[in-house]
């Protein structure tokens, strides 16, 4: 039981995931520099052998980046919780990790505290009281998507900085002079530039140059110059700003200096957030939305992301199915996985929204009769006719509009899984002047306008329209899982917009059913249909021809990589907890592996 386990081995466990890639759905983007959807560093293909997972005694920490996770084993070895490093990883992904590291941003926070009771935070950005749909409406009433994607229209409220105090006050336990001083040190000393951010920034150019902060912070001031691997990248106003959220938390960014520079620069240029968004946002605290899936609990992030409903609901569905003997990849396995996401992808569109604006029926959608009823319409010879496969209908009656809940504690066996984003890389691609950090493009993940889909393809309806202080949904699924036995066994999440939800619900079956290492699992080549466009996505070297053939043979319109050939797979983070069978043996480990796709680091203690 995980009660066994010693402070050091068990508060130890920790996952962020940091969001950032960006799709453009089947609707073209302006093809210019960090739209492109790859993260700095992506090795895109590499779904071959994976190697054995990093493994530890005493804890670990797994993110998008080496630094930052070092940040995290810092933590622990001063004697901190998961939390107290999940909060130093956050922050030091905010200075070495600008594509998607964020103070500026937003994200989701799941805690499992050692006696197993489960929480979340919910940092998602907000609209700021100024936003209306007309916002982002031409005269005629089409969508202006460009307003919802670059630029000062395109951020929400920012909610980081209040979602990792809130963590840290609540469930940490060193304090921010401790938590912070490893950001706030690479930001003021610099850390030298790899080759995937230096290359990456000088790729940017263009999109940096729009605005001059962004300019003179992350460029060289023309495009003739240009950033070399190794040169040391300082971020000193990052580090003032960083050492106001030090000596003054919360207010130290929505107040005072940051919250004026911000809301002036946004007042001066036709944004919307001002002071007074700032001093309102707060984080919140929400109940985890679970299911069990073959004996094992698996608890996630409630609206307003899509992603617990949705990873609760893909996981009802293939409890249904023998998915072991059925195969990994074969076709049955495929074909059955397709027509379950496909039916989830149609309920997120038509049923998700922000919980304390609009009812969201999350019991009725996880209920296992319901995902039972979704899939009557399955024929294992032939896909679902398209026209046919829309939202159901779940239950609404006994849906609570209340969702906020507290549950404290402070102890060893503590887990936390993270996912963070400005949305785009880079966000809106502004930086705001004197506090040297992007700001967010969150405002693309509402919907518009009904039946125009957001950057990753996905639609929804005027439940996810722009309303001001509603929380715009999203597809990020922290995810913790628990064995059979109520002890704690994976912490998993990964960025990938529209294709979060289903990579970490491939992850965790590749645990499960098909009894993979968490590195296998991970690396593993996946399959993704998230209802429209219809196709049925799979990633390089993962499905064989004969399975291709077979797949179209049911009607599946089948395409390699995500909308058009363009491989945009999520970089999943993820841990495996190792309990001994014998209780006198040795103690629990952890097996962690930072996707081969992406150039993080599983750093163990
Ligand atoms: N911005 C991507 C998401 O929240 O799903």
């Amino acid at each position: 039981m995980i009660r066994r386990i010693t402070v050091r081995a068990c508060g130890l466990v920790f996952l962020l995931t940091a969001i950032g890639v960006v799709f453009s759905g089947w609707t073209p983007l302006p093809s210019t520099g960090t739209d492109s959807g790859h993260e700095p560093g992506d090795r895109v293909e590499s779904t071959g052998p994976a190697p054995t997972p990093e493994y530890a005694e005493n804890g670990m920490v797994v993110s998008a980046k080496r630094r930052a996770s070092e940040a995290g084993v810092e933590m622990l070895r001063k004697g901190g919780n998961a939390v107290d490093a999940a909060v130093a990883t956050g922050f030091a992904l905010a200075v070495v990790h600008p594509w998607a590291g964020n103070i500026g941003g937003g994200g989701f926070m799941v805690i499992r505290m050692p006696a197993g009771s489960v929480t979340t935070i919910d940092h998602r950005e907000e609209a700021p009281s100024g936003a209306t749909q007309d916002v982002y409406l031409d005269d005629e009433g089409n969508a202006v998507r460009e307003r919802s994607r670059r630029g000062y229209l395109a951020s929400g409220v920012p909610g980081t900085v209040a979602g990792l105090l809130k963590a840290l006050d609540e469930h940490g336990t060193l304090d921010r002079e401790t938590v912070m001083a490893p950001a706030i040190r690479l930001a003021r000393e610099g850390f030298p530039l790899p080759h995937s951010l230096a290359e990456d920034l000088n790729d940017a150019y263009e999109d940096f140059a729009a605005f001059p902060p962004s300019k003179k912070y992350f460029t060289k001031g023309d495009s003739t110059k240009t950033y070399r691997v190794g040169e040391m990248f300082v971020q000193k106003d990052l580090a003032q700003t960083l050492i106001r959220i030090r000596n003054q938390g919360k207010d130290g960014f929505y107040e005072g200096r940051t919250a004026e520079l911000l809301a002036e620069q946004f007042q001066e240029n036709g944004g919307l957030i001002d002071e007074q968004d700032l001093a309102e946002y707060e984080a919140v605290e929400r109940d985890p939305v679970s299911t069990t899936y073959r004996g094992y609990e698996v608890h996630s992030m409630g609206p307003p992301s899509s992603g617990g409903v949705a990873i609760a609901q893909l996981l009802n569905a293939a409890e249904r199915k023998p998915i072991e003997k059925m195969g990994f990849n074969s076709s049955s396995t495929v074909h059955y996985l397709g027509e379950t996401m496909r039916r989830v992808y149609a309920d997120r569109a038509k049923w998700l929204g922000d919980p304390d604006h609009v009812e969201v029926p999350t019991e009725g959608l996880i209920q296992k009769d319901y995902m039972r009823d979704r899939m009557a319409s399955f024929n294992s010879d032939r896909i679902t006719p398209s026209d046919s496969v829309k939202a159901g209908q779940p239950m609404l009656a006994s849906e609570s509009m209340e969702t906020s809940h507290y549950s404290v504690a402070d102890s060893s066996g503590m887990a936390v899984s993270v996912t963070t984003t400005l949305n785009s890389g880079y966000g809106s691609k502004v930086v705001i002047d004197g506090g040297g950090f992007f700001m967010n493009n969150e405002m693309n993940d509402f919907v518009l306008k009904p039946g125009v889909p957001n950057l990753y393809g996905l639609s929804g309806t005027k439940r996810n329209l722009v309303a001001p202080g509603r929380r715009m949904v999203s597809s990020m699924s922290p995810t913790i899982v628990e064995d059979p036995q109520g002890q704690l066994f994976m912490v998993i999440g990964a960025p990938g917009g529209s294709t979060i939800i289903t990579t970490t619900f491939q992850v965790i079956m590749n645990v499960i059913d098909h009894g993979m290492d968490i590195e296998r699992a991970i690396s593993a080549g996946r399959i993704h249909h998230q209802w429209k466009p219809r196709i049925l996505s799979y990633e390089k070297n993962t499905l064989p021809q004969d399975v291709t053939w077979n797949l179209r043979a049911r009607g599946w319109p089948v395409e390699m990589g995500v909308f058009g050939g363009i491989p945009r797979w999520g970089r999943a983070q993820g841990l495996r907890i190792k309990h001994p069978a014998d209780p006198q043996g040795p103690s629990v480990t952890f097996h962690g592996s930072s996707d081969p796709r992406g150039t993080g680091a599983a750093v163990g203690l």
